[in-house]
Order: structure tokens, then sequence, then C-alpha cells
């Protein structure tokens, strides 16, 4: 079968992930509030399936005296591939009550926003004590939506990206570094 798209450069190495997810991890833990029990809680959401490489990572970065729960959802946008429609349909949704909790919600990338838009405000109407963004990657030239992105890996430019979740056509996820892709 003929391949239409091939891997090119290495954008972010797996080094620099790895050292980006441990300073995200450390600013989550110390921005999370200690509640009642003397505890800091958090209910971490992970949007299926790009962001679970990333979840994965950050979560085992948490100090072990953390309360962490995590949980996911899956989504889709309507209409045609490419593009976003902004109207999302929830596959999957969290099997936690996250009324009166701090919810971390993380991604593997922010686009146009639309997709991450539609989802902060659902899970702002179940009445979360506090909800928190974590986004791995950022391409913030597209953005249609305004979106709050408060924890942030990597600004990066309008370019194809793959690997460490993201994929192409359903590949390449598997990788260890988020690389470029040129037709091929
Ligand atoms: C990606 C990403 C976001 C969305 C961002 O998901 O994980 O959910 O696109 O795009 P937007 O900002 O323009 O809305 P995708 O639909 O590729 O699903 P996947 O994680 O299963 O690959």
């Amino acid at each position: 079968m003929e391949q239409k798209y091939a891997l090119d450069d290495v954008l972010i190495s797996r080094g620099e992930i790895e050292k980006k997810t441990a300073e995200l991890a450390a600013k989550v833990a110390a921005d999370t509030p200690v509640s009642a029990n003397g505890k800091k809680e958090l209910i971490v959401v992970g949007i299926l399936t790009g962001a679970v490489f990333f979840l994965t990572d950050l979560v085992r970065d948490l100090p072990e005296e953390m309360d962490v729960r995590v949980d996911f959802m899956s989504v889709s946008s309507y209409g045609n591939s490419t593009k976003s429609s902004g109207v999302v349909r929830i596959f999957h949704d969290l099997k936690t009550n996250i009324e009166g909790k701090n919810v971390l919600v993380v991604e593997d990338i922010v686009d146009t926003g639309r997709t991450f838009a539609y989802l902060l405000d659902l899970l702002h109407s179940r009445n979360p004590a506090s909800l928190r963004t974590c986004v791995l990657l950022d391409k913030s030239a597209r953005r249609e939506t305004e979106v709050r992105v408060d924890y942030c890996g990597f600004n990066i430019p309008d370019a194809f990206v793959v690997g460490y979740g993201l994929d192409c056509a359903g590949m390449w996820r598997h990788l260890r570094d988020i690389r470029t892709v040129r037709e091929g």
C-alpha cells in the first residue's frame, strides 16, 4: 500500500518531555489545596485517546502522599474529520462524581480549542471545587475559541506532529519522541 506520510524530524525529544512532565507535576502538586482531611486530593481526568500517554507519566510524578484518582472521558467532534466542529459527542463519560472535588483535565494537544472548550463547560457544570487544565502541546496560533490552559508543556508551531500519544490515522502514538510528519 502506498504510504502517504512519513516520519520526519524529532520536534520534542523523550528527554525534554520527561523533564517538562516532572516540572508540571511539581507545579500541579504545589497548587493543589489541602482538603479538610489534611490531604491534597486530585481527580485527574484524561481525554482519550491521545492524552493517556502524557497522563500516565504525569501522575507518576505526583508525590505519593497525595490522594490521586484517575478517570477518563472519550469524546469526538462531529463533522468532517480534518476540522474540529466544536460539537462534541461523548462516547464514554466519567465514572467519578466530580462535584466538590479538585479536578485536573489532561490533554495531549489543544489546537482550535473547540473540543476542550466544550469539555470544560460540561465539567464546570458539574460543580467541581476547582477545575484546572494541563496540556502537553499548545498550538496557540490556531486557537479559535478561548480556553484556559493552566499548565502547558510546549507551545508548538502549526505542524503535523505525532508520537507520545499523538496519531496520524491511528498510527505512531507509541513513539517516545514527538516527531513531525511529511508527505512521502
Ligand atoms: C485531539 C486532541 C484534542 C483535539 C484538539 O483529539 O486530543 O482532543 O484533537 O483539537 P481542537 O483543539 O481543534 O478541538 P483527537 O480528535 O485527534 O482524538 P485522539 O486523542 O483520540 O487522537
